[in-house]
């Protein structure tokens, strides 16, 4: 039985990773050989003016993300801020890249596509205005979250992406020595 559903599950990926026509792909479909349709007459475009914000983030142009602090983070990082981080973080992105951040959230394990682990070296090192900008604009296959988490609470959840990573990528020596003995550091896993 295991073995019949396993099959399925694969067949399924057919419809996660759908044929479809990427922006400019030519069509036989149509006599002008394009796959893209002229929107009719009165369409109002989602990525301009006042429907841009909730639908792309954009408000119509890219707009530099402000960086007031050395970080990127335009606000002070207080445990207040980061709290309010963990709690966005909680509702709206750990069902798909997990508690820790590992990418394996309960949708992933139902078949979404599973997102890079914030531990990956692209994302350690990417800025924090990166990071706003692809939960704003959705990333991939990642839609946009600027229409349902606010500007300030964008960057709480950078914040708190920041925390996550550091907790499982601190060198023991940047460690205060209240903090290893917390750990129980002389254990098998110090380093
Ligand atoms: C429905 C599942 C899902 C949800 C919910 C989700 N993500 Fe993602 N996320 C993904 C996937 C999948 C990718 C990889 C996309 C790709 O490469 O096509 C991704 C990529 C990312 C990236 C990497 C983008 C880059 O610049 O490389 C970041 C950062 C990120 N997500 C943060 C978040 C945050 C923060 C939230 C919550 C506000 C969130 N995601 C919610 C699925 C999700």
């Amino acid at each position: 039985m295991a073995f019949l559903l396993s099959g399925c599950e694969r067949a399924m990926h057919d419809m996660y990773n759908q044929a479809k026509y990427k922006p400019g792909s030519p069509s036989p479909l149509f006599a002008d050989g394009r796959a893209a349709r002229r929107p009719p007459e009165g369409s109002i475009p989602i990525a301009q003016g006042e429907l841009a914000g909730p639908s792309s983030g954009r408000l119509g142009h890219i707009e530099p993300a402000p960086a007031t602090s050395s970080n990127g983070n335009p606000y002070p990082i207080t445990l207040a801020f980061v709290q309010r981080g963990q709690n966005r973080y909680e509702i709206y992105c750990a069902a798909c890249h997990g508690l820790t951040g590992a990418g394996n959230g309960m949708i992933v394990q139902r078949g979404f596509p599973k997102p890079p682990s914030y531990l990956d070296p692209q994302l350690l090192h990417a800025s924090d205005a990166e990071l706003e900008r692809s939960i704003s604009d959705g990333y991939g296959v990642m839609y946009p979250f600027a229409g349902r988490v606010n500007e300030h609470d964008r960057w709480a959840i950078v914040a708190y992406i920041r925390a996550l990573q550091l907790s499982q990528n601190t060198p023991a020596d940047q460690l205060s020595p209240q903090d290893l003995h917390a750990l129980g550091a002389g254990g098998a896993n110090s380093p």
